[in-house]
């Protein structure tokens, strides 16, 4: 898949590994939608990337929202390529504390709904979208990254619902890739390590050393241009196809 022309939807787009994709496929060509919460940064983001980006506020959780935003996105630029579900957070609370308290089972059922249910919500009506491509030499319409994490492989304490939902996102790496190739849509997962993002926001200097370390090299924390070349290689490189990649400077948590 060429990058320049492609159309790109991302959510979470505002910010982050999101933000850091959505400016890649403008510098290289293409265009994007940016899906994230109407109280992010997406407007001035889309704004300050011109013609080539549109942003649509949308809670990833809320079907109907979802529908409308990705179908706006698909009428605005005539096609989507790309989707990235970039859309996350990342809440911690041990299932029993040491006080006695338990999980709240809304902070779990949240987390699951965005992460994971969001982001199925999102790929199912942008694959609709991609269906409608012209295939490519050898038969692509288009191509879904989904954002899981190292903690989906080896998740902290006070992780459990973060870990559950993007553990299914690996999970639904193979299976979505096998309903899909009739289609000729790709389908890939990335495991990121500790990226230097908006989800570090209000993390310490001392403990931002801390969590430098644990990557074995390079010795620095991810940066949203890392991914977002991830995400540019995955475009190019038609053979990738229901893989899950760590980006984690062989980091194990
Ligand atoms: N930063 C890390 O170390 C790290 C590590 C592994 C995985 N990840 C994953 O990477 C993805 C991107 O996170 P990031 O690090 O760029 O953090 P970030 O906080 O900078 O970006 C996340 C974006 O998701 C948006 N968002 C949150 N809830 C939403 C909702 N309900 N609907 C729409 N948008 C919503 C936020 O507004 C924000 O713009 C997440 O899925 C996260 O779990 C991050």
């Amino acid at each position: 898949m060429r990058i320049e022309g492609a159309v790109g939807l991302v959510t979470g787009g505002a910010s982050g590994l999101g933000a850091g994709t959505a400016r890649m496929l403008v510098e290289r060509g293409g265009r994007v939608g940016i899906l994230d919460l109407p109280s992010s940064a997406g407007a001035a983001l889309a704004d300050e990337l011109g013609d080539a980006a549109v942003f649509c506020p949308v809670d990833v959780a809320l079907a109907d929202q979802v529908e409308r935003s990705v179908v706006s996105v698909a009428e605005h630029f005539g096609r989507i390529d790309v989707c990235v579900n970039a859309a996350g957070i990342s809440p911690a609370a041990r299932v029993l504390s040491r006080k006695g308290e338990l999980h709240p089972l809304d902070m779990f059922r949240r987390t699951v709904d965005i992460n994971l249910v969001g982001a199925f919500d999102v790929l199912r009506h942008a694959v609709a979208a991609m269906s409608r491509n012209d295939p490519g030499p050898d038969g692509g319409r288009g191509l879904v990254v989904n954002v899981s994490s190292a903690a989906a492989l080896e998740g902290q304490a006070g992780q459990a619902a973060y870990s559950a939902s993007k553990g299914a996102l690996v999970a639904l790496t193979l299976p979505l890739a096998r309903d899909l190739a009739i289609w000729g849509i790709r389908v890939m997962t990335v495991c990121p390590g500790i990226m230097d993002t908006g989800m570090l926001a209000g993390v310490d200097e001392k403990r931002r050393a801390a969590l430098t370390d644990l990557h074995v090299f390079p010795k620095r924390l991810g940066r949203p241009s890392d991914f977002a070349a991830l995400v540019a290689s995955f475009m190019e490189n038609e053979l990738l196809n229901g893989e899950v990649v760590r980006l984690d400077a062989a980091t194990r948590l």
